[in-house]
């Protein structure tokens, strides 16, 4: 890791496979950044454990302890800036954040979510996908505004919905993208030039699509 690499942080609620897929990516030097931060909202998520094994610094901030989301904020706000991050990863973090905080790091502030937005944005989408009846689903890696799975789209992948999926194995089709995907959108943003003009935003070196999806 060199010193130029890139402060970030990975807030997170949950399993936290998204977390290590970004942390194998910068192990590997494909990204350069360091996870100076990760952060969870539930001081049971898993992927805080898994967040202390590989050795980075993770910790809890329950929204529960706090009795506004303000005041949640501005408490990761504040570990935020300790830590001197430049760009979070939201990364299966299930909090709603207020247009304050998206301020303080809009355009470098991603998400990852689990449809081919702006299909189906919001929670349980595998099953919307299924129940809708659309034969391709996937994930998109976007830039965080002030709505809900709203912001710009840095990049997609798409995944083939099956005739009998579940959820679950449909989840699990797309979970397997989000891995390749995720990395390759923070490399992108990180390592190479891009604009953003409205809601597009333009990479230099290729398209916005992971490719190789189809199983
Ligand atoms: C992923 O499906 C992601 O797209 C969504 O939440 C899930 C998080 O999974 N936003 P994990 O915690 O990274 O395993």
């Amino acid at each position: 890791m060199t010193s130029s690499a890139v402060p970030i942080a990975v807030l997170i609620s949950g399993r936290g496979s998204n977390l290590v897929a970004l942390a194998g990516a910068i192990e590997s030097g494909e990204i350069p950044a360091r996870i100076a931060l990760v952060l969870s909202n539930e001081s049971a998520a898993a992927g805080l454990v898994r967040a202390r094994e590989m050795d980075l610094e993770a910790v809890a901030v329950p929204h529960r302890d706090f009795s506004s989301r303000a005041a949640h904020e501005a408490a990761v706000l504040e570990r935020l800036e300790a830590a001197s991050i430049e760009w979070v990863c939201l990364a299966g973090y299930t909090r709603l954040l207020s247009p304050d905080f998206v301020g303080r790091y809009r355009n470098r502030m991603l998400n990852i979510h689990p449809s081919l937005l702006p299909a189906f944005p919001g929670l349980e989408v595998q099953q919307q996908a299924i129940d809708h009846g659309v034969k391709l689903s996937g994930c998109t890696v976007h830039l965080v505004d002030e709505g809900l799975d709203s912001g710009p789209i840095v990049l997609q992948c798409a995944v083939p919905v099956r005739g009998h999926d579940t959820a679950a194995e449909l989840a699990a089709r797309i979970l397997e993208q989000e891995h390749r995907a995720y990395p390759e959108a923070l490399r992108k943003l990180l390592v190479e030039p891009w604009a953003i003009e409205g809601r597009r935003v333009f990479l230099s070196s290729s398209i916005g699509v992971v490719e190789g999806g189809s199983d």
